[in-house]
This record gives structure tokens, sequence and C-alpha cells, in this order.
């Protein structure tokens, strides 16, 4: 008998089954070779909205349309065999009212083959998330900061300080009651991020948060290192793909200035090689 463990792609009910176990690991991805490489690790893959930023140079998430999210969320899909894949709303496509987004929610799942999706807010979204929920649209909630809010929050600030806290409490006990099947909790204090951990039976997924969370995400842009127009203090880099990068191309164009690329066996003869006998 074979030593390997099959592995089958995880439900929603499956990651809720994580709640207080093993750590969930989670990173972004926006194209199928990054879906390749963080498949094999990955209990869940957000194609997040933060494509915007890390792939299309928006300066926020704001302008990210629908049709950016099909289109990343088909391309991780295609680089995907044993991860949950999780696509983010973008902003404007669910805030108007429950049926729009259970429209954009439907498309997003129909074309691109995802398990469930994630969306932004607590308390104020929560009939929306109850609305999909109960038409079976699995879905992640995101509260803390909120990117998508920038605006009315005043820019990228920790969230739930001191007496905000209960705000935050608020917002996770909202989207447990809306029948979130997990949450993101990005950017509040770690003494905030451990009390919601204890407090609701869904897991806690944390980006700025704390290592008591039921599971951490990460922008994996940010974490390789390729994404470098700034670094949030949240991001560790675990590489410097972004600086290799700009070696290898300093390389390649010193090559070409110095007429050394390209070399004997790059190029081709008048005549094919001689078969070898
Ligand atoms: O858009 C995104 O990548 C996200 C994660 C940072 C949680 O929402």
């Amino acid at each position: 008998m074979s030593a390997t463990i099959k592995r089958t792609v995880p439900t929603p009910s499956d990651i809720l089954a994580r709640k207080g176990g093993t750590p969930l690991v989670c990173l972004t991805a926006y194209t199928t070779p990054i879906a390749q490489l963080v498949d094999e690790q990955c209990d869940i893959v957000l194609v997040g909205d933060s494509v915007g930023m890390v792939l299309h140079g928006l300066p926020s998430t704001l302008g990210v349309t629908m049709d950016m999210m099909v289109m990343h969320g088909q391309a991780v899909a295609r680089g995907l065999s044993r991860s949950m894949m999780v696509v983010d709303m973008p902003f404007g496509s669910y805030e108007e009212s429950p049926e729009q987004a259970f429209r954009n929610a439907a498309r997003l799942m129909a074309e691109t083959g995802c398990s469930a999706v994630k969306l932004e807010g607590g308390v104020e979204i929560a009939p929306t998330i109850r609305h999909l929920t109960a038409r079976s649209i699995p879905v992640m909630a995101h509260i803390g900061l909120t990117p998508q809010a920038i605006n009315t929050l005043g820019g990228y600030k920790v969230q739930g300080r001191g007496e905000d806290a209960k705000r935050i409490l608020a917002d996770a006990d909202a989207v447990v009651e809306a029948g979130a099947f997990s949450v993101v909790l990005e950017k509040v204090p770690a003494n905030l991020a451990d009390e919601i951990t204890a407090r609701i039976p869904i897991p806690t997924i944390g980006i700025g948060a704390s290592a008591g969370c039921d599971g951490q995400i990460l922008v994996v842009d940010d974490m390789l290192g390729l994404f470098t127009a700034f670094k949030p203090k949240f991001a560790k880099r675990y590489a410097t793909l972004g600086q290799d990068a700009a070696t290898a191309i300093e390389s390649y164009a010193d090559e070409v200035r110095a007429r050394e690329f390209p070399a004997a066996e790059h190029i081709f003869g008048d005549t094919a090689p001689e078969p070898k006998k």
C-alpha cells in the first residue's frame, strides 16, 4: 500500500472544521504559474482584489472590476489542484443590494469555479452575507482594516484599538450570525485578534493580526519580495525575487550591449547538424 496521502480540495465545511486546529495556510495568487507554486502548501488560495495594486499598478483596490476578478480567477483555477480557491468581490459589486451581491457572486462562482467568495464589512454587510449563504454561496468575511473603505476609514490604519474594539467584536459576531465560514482579520491589535479567535466558532485568518489566529494570509507578491512599491509592517519578506529579477535584467542588458549575448550555444548554423551515428 502506498504511503502517499491523497489530498482532496478542501470545502468550506472542511475549513470550518479546522477551527482551533493546525493553522490554515493561505496566500493570494493572480496568475497560473504562481497558483501552481502556492498550491502545494496552501489550504486556501485567495484571488484578492489586491491584484489591482500588485499587478495592475492601481493606487488602491477601488478600481478593480468584476471582469478583472473573473479573468484572474480563471487563470488561478488553471494552476490549482489541491487548495480551495476563494475570489474577492470587488468594490461596487455587492454593496448596492443583496440581489446585486448574489448576481455577482454567482457569476464569480460560475465563471471561475471558485468554492467561495470574500467580501469586506461587518455589521452593515451582514444581511448581504446572510442573503448569499442562504442561497448556496459560501462567504469568507473580512473585517478590521477593509481596504475598499480607505476613504471612510481615513487610510490604512490599525482598526479596533481601545474603545473601538467593541465595533470590531460586533462585526465578528455579525458575520458569524450571517453564516460566514471564516473571517479575515486585517490590521487589528494582537490582543483583539486573540479575543475574537477565542470568541467565535469560525476560523479567523490573520493578516497583521496575531499568530494565535486560526490561519494566516499574506499577499504572495509581498512575501516573495516581488511587490516593492511599499511594504506593510505585517508583510514578512521570505524572498527578494524583485531584487533578483532586477539583477538578472541588468546582466542581460550588459551582455546585449557588449555583444556577449547570444553566445554560440544560443544561435543556429546554416546547416542542420549531422545525425549522431
Ligand atoms: O485582496 C487581498 O489580497 C486581501 C488579503 C490581503 C486578505 O483581501
